[in-house]
């Protein structure tokens, strides 16, 4: 259970319980929670401090798609604080094949602490929190991908020390899960984002707002252009994701088609008109040919070796913030 003193933390909101599906139902006071208790956590380790505060808990991970870090994320925080964790692959289940998600959950809910589920569509991962009475974290869906949002933003702190001082530009296909996910959190914590994406992979301006319907978000501007300077203008991240999301790679000649003209390049990079701008990305990323994929079609690269080996690159940094994070979410829900 989380302890807010043990950690150094005044104890703003409770988070015990809850479920994390979209960030939809979290206020800013609770993204703000998330993220101190991560940097607190993060320090820690660095000083080889692990508290424990998941003794004696166990941890279902459920992934129907693949992952790096988001397993490596949970599974490592669940293990520094003290908890077992369990990894189901794809074909360890029978999810919704031959078992129900109602009956997975309560099944699961009876053994487990919390869940975490990386699937399709939003039904699953609501299901899963509705009937396991454990809370449930979103670790990927097709609409939303919320605990990679929640590292980008210790990221983006740690960089800059603000959040609403320091705008995001998202390059690519401003429709995918990534994105979906950086409109709310943005809108909740009152942030400048602006989505530079060819018109055919722009959100309608219905989502923007169904996304960002929120009575206590801080309120923060979302921008969605085509047009490279109005994007980019001062900005302070540069974001990009894959062209191509898990389960679409059908679509993956068109996608290269719409958005060649949208790679992350130095010269795209200097449209900001800053010099500390900092390019982040959610990984894997496409940005040379040591991958079959790139080399088996060069122009799915979504960002320029220079740009993503460079400088101003900070992706390992925001990889290794999906484990600071993941933890906190699990130190502070799971009581
Ligand atoms: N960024 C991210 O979710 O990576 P994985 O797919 O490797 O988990
Ligand atoms: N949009 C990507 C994110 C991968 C972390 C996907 O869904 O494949």
């Amino acid at each position: 259970m989380a302890d807010a003193a043990a950690l150094g933390l005044t104890q703003r909101t409770d988070l015990r319980g809850r479920s994390l599906i979209s960030m939809r139902s979290h206020t800013p006071d609770e993204i703000e929670l998330l993220l101190d208790t991560a940097a607190e956590l993060k320090q820690l380790k660095r000083d080889r401090v692990f508290p424990k505060h998941l003794a004696d808990r166990n941890i279902a991970i459920i992934f129907l798609k693949p992952s790096t870090r988001t397993r490596m994320a949970f599974v490592i925080a669940a293990s520094d604080e003290g908890a077992h964790t369990e990894v189901f692959r794809a074909e360890d289940m029978r999810f919704g094949v031959k078992e129900s998600v109602k009956d997975i959950a309560r099944v699961l809910g009876r053994t487990f602490d919390g869940i975490a589920f990386r699937g399709f569509g939003e039904g699953d991962v609501r299901a899963l929190a509705d009937h396991s009475g454990v809370p449930v974290w979103n670790a990927l869906t097709e609409n939303y991908h919320p605990t990679q949002v929640l590292a980008d933003m210790l990221t983006i702190r740690e960089l800059f020390g603000t959040l609403d001082g320091a705008p995001v530009t998202y390059v690519g296909d401003g429709r995918n899960n990534v994105v979906r996910s950086w409109v709310i959190g943005a809108v909740k914590m009152g942030m400048d984002f602006r989505i530079l994406a060819p018109r055919e992979l722009q959100p309608a301006a219905e989502e923007i707002a169904e996304l960002t319907a929120d009575d206590r978000a801080l309120g923060g501007r979302i921008t969605v252009t085509d047009d490279p300077r109005q994007a980019l203008e001062g900005s302070a991240v540069v974001y990009s994701d894959v062209w191509v999301s898990m389960g679409e790679e059908d679509l993956l000649e068109q996608r290269i088609g719409l958005l060649r003209d949208y790679r992350v390049t130095s010269e795209l990079m200097s449209l900001t008109g800053r010099d500390d701008t900092a390019y982040l990305h959610c990984l894997p990323a496409y940005h040379d040919f040591e991958t079959e994929m790139a080399r088996a079609h060069p122009d799915l690269r979504e960002v320029d070796d220079d740009v993503f080996e460079g400088p101003r690159s900070h992706v390992f940094d925001q990889s290794e913030n999906r484990m600071h994070t993941a933890k906190a979410l699990m130190v502070l829900t799971v009581g």
